[in-house]
């Protein structure tokens, strides 16, 4: 079985542990050990009736809802089988362009959505070890240039400030921003430019709500955009991307207040102490992370980490061999619930010396 590309393969991990995958306890994928909240389960449940139908090819409500959450007009929104089938979109239109610059090390879907309709792409590597990250990306023809940047930063964690974004949106065709993870922070900690995007037709928001609600098996995303992109992606696309059930959730958890507050205040508590106990362990080095999860650098390398967590232990961490910029020297864990997260400290603790 080859290894897999993303976090969250159970069944590889399954396979090298020699386990079923509910043995499994997963750090390499980044979701919410939390959820998914009663409100996902009951929106879920009532859905299962209206299967018999197609869903509505505009997802009008699930619009409307995300809509009143984000202030903005139902027409600038186009919800997605996850941020995943968004960014496809976003890699055709960048395709059209000369070229697309990828800020590096990124999300791998990333190269998948581009590579697949044969963009022209250029790494630019980020200085994300320094506490405050600049982008001084100018694109040789800014007239036909795309760019894709995710924020906060998976694998890194970082948090760009829209100061820094801002001058993108005046250097590039096109800017798509990938939000993925930005629910995760208190909403007056957050730097998104959604409120930008009525005055910036280049600029494309794609969110995600797999992660923050635990919904990464039933898909469900949305990206917002000027409706003239939106309405030529809807052409691209099959007519009815997002199921039924999915559309249904993602309408039921936006409107989730408590779920929102409880995962806030866990990740808060829940990430110091994780950051401390990673810290605390010789050979490890933890980075601040704005995200619910932490990038580490390793002195054992990461590959031997991982298979050793994964045979002893049944945890499943995601190293970072394939993000070249980082390698064998780094791995990245999602931040689970206290007792999981104290149970890898000391599997790692465990595995280091062994
Ligand atoms: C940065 C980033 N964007 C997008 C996605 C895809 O999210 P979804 O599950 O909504 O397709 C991921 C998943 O890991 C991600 O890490």
């Amino acid at each position: 079985m080859k290894r897999p590309i993303h976090g969250g393969n159970l069944t590889w991990a399954a396979n090298q542990a020699g386990c079923p995958v509910t043995s499994i306890i997963d750090f390499s994928a980044s979701i919410n050990p939390l959820g998914p909240p009663n409100s996902a389960i009951t929106a879920f449940q009532q859905g299962v009736a209206a299967i018999t139908h197609y869903p509505d090819p505009h997802y009008l409500q699930l619009r409307l809802a995300l809509g009143q959450l984000h202030n903005i007009s139902p027409d600038w929104i186009l919800p997605g089988n996850g941020a995943a089938e968004l960014l496809t979109w976003a890699g055709r239109e960048l395709a059209n362009l000369q070229l697309t610059y990828l800020i590096v090390p990124c999300f791998l879907d990333y190269w998948r959505a581009l590579q697949g309709f044969g963009a022209k792409v250029k790494s630019y590597p980020f200085s994300w070890e320094k506490k405050t990250c600049s982008l001084n990306l100018d694109p040789v023809d800014p007239q036909s240039s795309g760019v894709i940047i995710n924020n906060p930063h998976n694998p890194t964690g970082k948090l760009f400030h829209r100061d820094i974004l801002l001058p993108l949106l005046e250097k590039f065709a096109l800017v798509v921003v990938d939000e993925a993870f930005m629910d995760f922070l208190p909403p007056d900690e957050q730097q998104s430019l959604i409120p930008m995007v009525g005055d910036y037709p280049n600029l494309v928001i794609v969110r995600s709500l797999t992660k923050f609600y635990s919904i990464p098996g039933l898909r469900l995303g949305y990206a917002i955009a000027h409706p003239h992109r939106l309405q030529q992606w809807q052409l691209w696309r099959d007519p009815w991307s997002v199921n039924s059930l999915a559309a249904a959730v993602g309408e039921a958890v936006i409107n989730d207040h408590e779920f929102q507050k409880q995962t806030r205040s866990w990740l808060v508590a829940s990430k110091k102490g994780l950051l401390r106990g990673l810290s605390n362990l010789k050979g490890l080095q933890p980075f601040p992370s704005a995200a619910n999860f932490l990038l580490v650098k390793t002195q054992v390398p990461s590959s031997q980490l991982e298979q050793k967590l994964l045979k002893k232990h049944r945890i499943l961490i995601r190293n970072c061999l394939n993000f070249p910029e980082l390698g064998d020297s780094y791995f990245r864990i999602a931040v689970r619930t206290d007792a999981e997260n104290q149970g890898l400290i000391k599997a790692l603790a465990e595995v280091q010396s062994s």
